[in-house]
């Protein structure tokens, strides 16, 4: 069965209590942390100090999406705020199988996410070992764009390349998913679903996040 993370960047962060509590009531299975630094996005969302007042509240697991530059610089910070994902652009490191191992050596699931440019085959050599792939399909920075559709290939690939070699990482996809993209996600063969303006627009969010289930 599909999960379905909200991504509390679409939140309204006046009330960001009560819309995580909410959100959870409506079946959330995942918060969906965007952290983004101005540097390797061209916008900035929250940091550590948000997070860890989330933590503080949540009752259901979170998702650090580190978009950020130096992704290595806050891995102690994040595994110490009951973190149990992260995952950092492969683009953002030199050493991308050492931040994965030093992840899963600090207790959370290590994921690695692809731009909409970036090929699966960068990926080659660290999926025998990688937790979850985090399919863009937006130019990360900014909630609320238009669905890439060249990130379903790319799905379809990852989910015939676990199936063939038994490899047992998660395939999330994150941007501009509503209704319509995620039915295409899923027959593509994602696990994860991300959803930010449109689940947060929606009227009725447990509605909202059924019809997603469905
Ligand atoms: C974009 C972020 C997304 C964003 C998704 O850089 O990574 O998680 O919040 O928002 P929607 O669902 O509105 O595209
Ligand atoms: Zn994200």
């Amino acid at each position: 069965m599909v999960k379905i993370l909200p991504s509390l960047l679409a939140s309204d962060f006046t009330k960001l209590g009560e819309d995580i509590g909410k959100m959870e009531e409506a079946g959330a299975d995942i918060f969906h942390l965007d952290i983004m630094d101005g540097q390797f996005v061209p916008n900035i969302s929250y940091g550590l100090p948000v997070v860890e007042a989330i933590s503080r509240v949540a009752s259901i697991p979170l998702d650090v999406h580190l978009m950020t530059k130096d992704p290595e610089q806050f891995i102690d910070e994040f595994s110490r705020m009951n973190i149990s994902m992260i995952s950092f652009h492969i683009e953002a490191t030199n050493h991308p199988h050492r931040l994965m191992q030093r992840i899963q050596e600090s207790g959370m699931k290590a994921g690695i996410v692809l731009n909409p440019h970036t090929p699966v085959s960068s990926l080659q050599h660290l999926l025998p070992e990688i937790d979850f792939i985090l399919i863009m399909t937006v130019n990360p920075g900014f909630g609320g764009q238009k669905f890439i559709g060249s990130g379903v290939g790319k799905i379809r690939t990852l989910d015939a390349m676990r199936q063939e070699n038994n490899y047992d990482y998660e395939i999330e996809v994150d941007g501009g998913i509503n209704d319509e993209t995620a039915g295409i996600c899923i027959e593509a063969g994602a696990d994860l679903l991300v959803s930010g303006s449109h689940l947060f627009k929606s009227e009725d969010w447990k509605a909202a996040v059924g019809r997603m289930k469905e």
